[in-house]
């Protein structure tokens, strides 16, 4: 298929374009992001470079194509002032969006984010109801971000109501590359008493590329959410113990495929993409928190 990939230049997005060249689409990259003007290596996705803000832009770019995997984003709200995460995210989400409406295509693959429930960056303390969160845990945002990613839920909610696209939401957990293993989990495990927002949770960029590529070739109706997270914790805690002592009874444990399970559960993502992650933080560290080459 004609995938159109945006923010192809960013963490996910490179890793979703290998992994949907692999599979055999066609990739088209959008990022605000320079281009680099030399000749494409063998096998590149084609690249433009487009501010998706820009609602000419994002109707320049999607033309053409049978599906868009929309990543671009600011993926985090501390590192901007509030207006500008809130405005990027939602305006170039409703732009794409409206674009591939209007232009015929398909199926939209959102990456939306684990934030949208409102636990990760609140200004006023916010847990968890029980773990592992899934898709039916209540949505409370505070921040600018999950508020941004929420209301993108929101929009996919509408296309399909108005139209035959149909949509996937794709909420990955914090993303871990071979790079950035050591330097995000390594305290985890170096110091167990430290916690984590996402209670230990995490997502191999690989695994979520895979992810990527099975949203993108789904017949699944409507618009459907999916949480994507590694099904192991970081360091590989007892979760039901590790929560009690932590958090007393303010979250509640649900039962659990694994002693070692994650915080975040992709059950869903299982049943109904068939998404079956391979990868763990055992291939990148060790018990310490020290990479292993
Ligand atoms: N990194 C994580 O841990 C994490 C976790 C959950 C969800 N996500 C989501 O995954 C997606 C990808 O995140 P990432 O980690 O690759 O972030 P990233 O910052 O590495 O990549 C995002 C890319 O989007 C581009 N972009 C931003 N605004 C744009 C605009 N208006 N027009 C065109 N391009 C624009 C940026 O230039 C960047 O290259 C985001 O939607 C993010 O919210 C990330």
């Amino acid at each position: 298929m004609r995938v159109l990939l945006t923010g192809s230049s960013g963490k996910v997005g490179r890793a979703a374009s290998a992994a949907l060249l692999a599979a055999g689409h066609r990739v088209t990259g959008v990022d605000v992001a320079r281009p680099v003007f030399d000749r494409p290596e063998p096998g590149q996705a084609a690249y433009v470079q487009a501010d998706l803000t820009d609602a000419g832009d994002a109707y320049a770019v999607v033309r053409g194509h049978d599906v868009v995997v929309h990543s671009a984003a600011i993926p985090e709200p501390t590192q901007n002032p509030p207006h500008t995460v809130f405005a990027n995210n939602l305006l170039s989400t409703f732009n794409v969006l409206e674009a591939a409406v209007r232009l015929g295509v398909t199926r939209f693959v959102n990456i939306s984010s684990e934030t949208v429930p409102g636990f990760f960056f609140p200004e006023r303390p916010a847990l968890p109801a029980y773990v592992p969160v899934d898709e039916e845990h209540p949505v409370e945002p505070q921040d600018p971000y999950a508020l941004s990613k929420h209301f993108g839920e929101q929009l996919m909610d509408a296309a399909v109501r108005r139209s035959d696209l149909r949509c996937t939401t794709i909420r990955p957990s914090w993303v871990q590359t071979p790079e950035n293993y050591a330097r995000n989990l390594g305290p985890l495990l170096a110091d167990r008493s430290l916690t984590s927002e996402g209670i230990w949770s995490y997502i191999d960029v690989e695994d979520l590329a895979d992810a990527v590529v099975l949203a993108v070739t789904t017949d699944l109706p409507g618009h459907e959410v999916f949480y994507i997270a590694s099904p192991d914790n970081v360091g590989g805690r007892d979760l039901a113990a590790a929560v009690r002592e932590h958090y007393g009874d303010r979250i509640e444990v649900r039962p659990l495929a694994r002693p070692d399970a994650s915080g975040i559960s992709c059950a869903k993502a299982g049943r109904l993409l068939g998404y079956r992650p391979t990868r763990s933080w055992r291939d990148h560290l060790d018990e310490q928190g020290r990479p292993l080459r």
